[in-house]
């Protein structure tokens, strides 16, 4: 069983890595396999070419980034966690690039996320925790995805790097967020080939217009 996060955040160590880090130690006692996807800030913005949806590759035609390694790995992983830093209040710039083409290419054509665990949290000096924070869910919200929730919304506060650890309350949400994360991909896992999840198709596309 293993859980990605993708980590939105254009500097490495910083506290969304931070906050990764206290749910990989959560990851390991509970015997998950655990990897952080980390694009950076060089991706590339979704061309709407929509090669992706029309050819059905579950890839984006621009190669040069970590967009498509990323794809295959939320394809392969049991739960995908939605991890960015507040960016004037919603999640930053690059990692909107990265949940446009990963979930054009691969959620809304035959959707390759449904019933998979998701999960989200975001970080913040101040102020827009709960947008951001609403904006990651909606996305898996959009995919069939089951999604594990913590005893507080997952947003942990700090502005340089380091300073969300002093959010006691915050850690503390994300390293429970992990643990229900982990409940749910055994839960999960334990029913395969008991209880099968219900039938699902592609969606039928209808635009508001005839
Ligand atoms: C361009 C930019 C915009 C930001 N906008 C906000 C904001 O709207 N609200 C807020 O509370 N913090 C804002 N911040 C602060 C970051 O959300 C905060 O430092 C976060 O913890 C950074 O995470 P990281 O260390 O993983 O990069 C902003 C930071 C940057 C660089």
């Amino acid at each position: 069983m293993k859980v990605v996060a993708i980590n939105g955040s254009p500097r490495n160590g910083g506290n969304v890595s931070q906050c990764l880090d206290i749910m990989a130690k959560e990851f390991v006692r509970e015997g998950i396999e655990f990897e952080v996807l980390q694009p950076g800030p060089r991706v590339h913005p979704c061309m709407a070419c929509y090669h992706c949806l029309e050819k059905g590759t579950l890839h984006c035609v621009q190669n040069d980034d970590m967009v498509n390694e990323i794809i295959d790995k939320c394809i392969e992983a049991d739960g995908i966690i939605l991890a960015s830093p507040v960016y004037h209040g919603a999640i930053a710039g690059s990692m909107k690039c990265v949940m446009d083409r990963v979930m054009l290419a691969a959620g809304c054509g035959e959707n390759q996320f449904h019933h998979k665990v998701g999960a989200a949290f975001c970080t913040l000096r101040r102020s827009g925790g709960m947008e951001t924070y609403q904006q990651l869910l909606g996305i898996m919200d959009a995919m069939e995805m089951v999604i594990v929730t913590s005893d507080y919304w997952g947003a942990v506060h700090g502005a340089d790097p380091g300073e969300a650890m002093q959010d006691i309350e915050g850690t503390e949400v994300v390293a429970k967020l992990a643990r229900n994360i982990a409940w749910m991909v055994k839960v999960i896992d334990a029913a395969k080939g008991k209880i099968d999840p219900p039938e699902t198709h592609k969606r039928t596309f209808t635009n508001f217009i005839r």
